[in-house]
């Protein structure tokens, strides 16, 4: 299989294209993408036969900041019949791996959205030829790999398959959130994804739980600092415009005018750091990375803006003078993704395994 497959936000396949570019040129998969603009996807064609399958098992899903998804090309069909799409699939589908799911998905685009009602429906007999045709575990499992259908047209399809301990697990690398009626403002669901995205659930009890402090740097309205009291915490907010009435009435919240690159906690007690601020990207890694190196918080999550042009290079610089600062003390892990609710941006976690491990869950 020479052919990847990479989601991404419609508007940032240049990013998408670059990265993949980039990063399995360095593993030892040459080759080049292709990628139309506001598509919301890129492939990767790849010089060797075998390496598509070796990227999606190898190269490391959670380090790549603008994919969605990532799986293998099987096949592409663009002129199915539209009163059986069905029999065509088995047939492409025959010599596959055994999988354990299907996704029937599209590209996040309006001609996606508009296939989304078709993909549901499509999904139920095409799961159940699939599974008469061996294809297809008789019960879903994740020890199986994941099979896809990207349908970029009714008739036009990509079928492939990803590795679920290498992939998005979610339908079309997209979390489904509900946003609160009550948080302040919608920016709340960023926050929201990126612990579903970051942060494993099994570790939720320890690491985003009540008892634990908060910063929130730019916290204004409060949509980030609505997820943290919701989980119980204590936050303390520092922003010159004005928190939510009802955030303040919890008794969760203390809230400071001050400047939120200046401003320092007095004690060490701080759990989360969180940070929205719009400044420039090299700001706020600064800020991030001081806080970490000082020990001012053990954990942090952070935005960084890039309405620039060149924003996979700014992002991968910015994220490597982030790493060459917090080399000082060592032992701490950088990730950095495009959350489906980010837009110019990308949130980084930082984090220390070392740390988090010692952890003990609340009696
Ligand atoms: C994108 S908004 C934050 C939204 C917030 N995360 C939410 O969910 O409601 C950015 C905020 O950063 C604040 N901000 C920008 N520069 C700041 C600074 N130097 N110090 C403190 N706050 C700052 C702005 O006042 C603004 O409220």
């Amino acid at each position: 299989m020479k052919q990847l497959l990479i989601y991404c936000r419609p508007g940032f396949e240049k990013e998408a294209a670059a990265e993949i570019q980039d990063r399995a040129g360095q593993f030892g998969c040459p080759g080049f993408a292709r990628a139309k603009d506001d598509s919301g996807f890129v492939i990767y064609e790849c010089f060797q036969p075998d390496d598509a399958d070796l990227l999606a098992r190898k190269l490391l899903f959670r380090e790549l900041i603008f994919a969605r998804q990532m799986l293998v090309v099987w096949a592409e069909l663009d002129d199915l019949p539209l009163d059986d799409r069905i029999s065509p699939l088995l047939e492409a589908a025959e010599g596959m791996e055994l999988c354990g799911d299907i996704r029937v998905e599209t590209p996040d685009t309006n001609d996606g959205k508009e296939l989304s009602r078709f993909c549901r429906k499509f999904t139920v007999p095409m799961r159940q030829a699939l599974r008469g045709k061996g294809l297809l575990t008789r019960h879903e499992t994740r020890h199986r790999p994941v099979l896809h259908l990207f349908f970029m047209a009714n008739n036009h399809v990509i079928l492939g398959y990803s590795y679920s301990f290498n992939n998005s697990p979610f339908h079309m690398g997209i979390p489904r959130l509900r946003f609160p009626a009550d948080a302040p403002s919608r920016s709340s669901l960023k926050l929201e994804e990126a612990f579903h995205v970051f942060i494993p659930r099994e570790e939720w009890e320890t690491r985003l739980t009540s008892g634990l402090k908060a910063v929130d740097l730019g916290a204004a309205p409060g949509g980030w600092t609505y997820q943290l009291v919701s989980r119980g915490m204590m936050v303390t907010a520092i922003d010159n415009g004005p928190m939510s009435p009802s955030l303040m009435d919890t008794g969760q919240v203390k809230h400071y005018r001050e400047d939120g690159f200046t401003w320092r906690p007095a004690r060490k007690n701080t759990y989360w750091l969180v940070c929205d601020m719009v400044e420039k990207p090299a700001r706020v890694v600064a800020t991030m990375a001081d806080w970490l190196v000082n020990e001012d918080c053990q954990e942090a999550m952070f935005n960084l803006k890039l309405p620039m042009k060149k924003r996979y290079g700014e992002a991968v610089y910015n994220l490597q003078q982030l790493k060459d600062k917090l080399a000082e003390l060592g032992g701490f892990h950088v990730q950095a993704k495009q959350l489906y609710h980010d837009r110019e941006e990308i949130t980084v976690h930082v984090y220390q395994p070392r740390k988090v491990a010692k952890l003990q869950p609340k009696e």
